[in-house]
């Protein structure tokens, strides 16, 4: 098992095939689409391609239909990825998908996601318990920010690649159940206990992930402090493995719940950035 720090044959293999298929930057995952909500089989094929390759694909749509429900197109692109079981985080609307957008009052506003602040490298959702995590994830664009707001996007497998050929130890420490401790919040009537558990664990012979790079009061495990340091500096110092967007209109990033950042932005009033997450519990079919 290619996981496993005691197999390293099957970790070389892997990796080796891994490495030979890594796209050389976001344009290499991208893929014309006419309409989300109605993809052509052949539209499923290439973005499932992509995702089979470095676990995300960006769509570029070309033929929305005028005054589209976008939560509905959301939606109905997860349903042909077998992406149904959504997570519902207390901020997401009733049907589970969440319009990202400044919040200048209310619940929302209290939260970096509904500002224009820029947001630090992370996995969606690694405030859930493992077997609750968040594994694949649409991020749909409805209107781009007047300024700023790209993405910063790296596969936690190729992260993972490079840390155990750095040194094993690192993952060792990360998989420990002990690793990372986010901390309890309790508000607005929402009660979530301090979550601990590991950055890299398997699940179904996947490797997952979940790591934010925020320091306020995140809680690392001696052990596993030096490797989240070691963490930062890969995706600080970007490289190759680090790809960078801006969604436009009718562009979206379809993935296994990748590492990511936003960039901060600054709005137009009058056209205010609005994006749609969708976080499922499934990972993309077939990848
Ligand atoms: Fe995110």
């Amino acid at each position: 098992m290619a996981f496993n720090l005691d197999d390293d044959d099957s970790y070389r293999r892997w990796r080796d095939q891994k490495l030979s298929a890594r796209p050389g930057d976001l344009t290499e995952l991208a893929v014309e689409v006419g309409d989300i909500a109605a993809l052509s089989p052949a539209e499923e094929d290439a973005l499932r391609r992509h995702v089979r390759r470095c676990n995300m694909a960006l769509y570029v749509e070309t033929s929305r239909q005028p005054n589209r429900d976008d939560k509905r197109a959301v939606a109905a692109l997860g349903g042909r990825f077998g992406l149904t079981a959504l997570d519902r985080n207390h901020l997401a609307d009733d049907d589970g998908i969440t319009p990202l957008a400044v919040a200048s009052d209310g619940a929302r506003a209290r939260y970096i996601p509904y500002t224009e602040r820029p947001i630090a490298w992370h996995t969606d959702g690694y405030y859930n318990p493992p077997a609750t995590g968040v594994r694949g994830l649409i991020l749909h664009c409805a209107r781009p920010a007047a300024q700023g707001g790209e993405n910063k996007l790296m596969d936690p497998e190729l992260l993972y690649i490079r840390l155990r050929d750095l040194d094993p130890d690192l993952i060792r420490a990360l998989s420990q159940p002990q690793a990372m401790t986010i901390p309890g919040n309790d508000d607005e009537g929402m009660t979530r206990p301090a979550m601990t558990g590991p950055v890299f664990f398997v699940r179904d012979g996947r490797l997952a992930m979940r790591y934010t790079a925020r320091t306020r009061s995140i809680e690392w495990h001696p052990e596993a402090a030096a490797a989240a340091q070691v963490i930062r500096r890969v995706l600080e110092d970007g490289g190759a493995d680090v790809f960078v967007g801006r969604l436009q209109a009718g562009w979206g990033l379809l993935c296994n719940n990748v590492l990511h950042t936003r960039e901060r932005f600054s709005d137009d009033p009058a056209r205010p950035r609005l994006l749609y997450r969708a976080r499922y519990h499934d990972r993309i079919q077939g990848t």
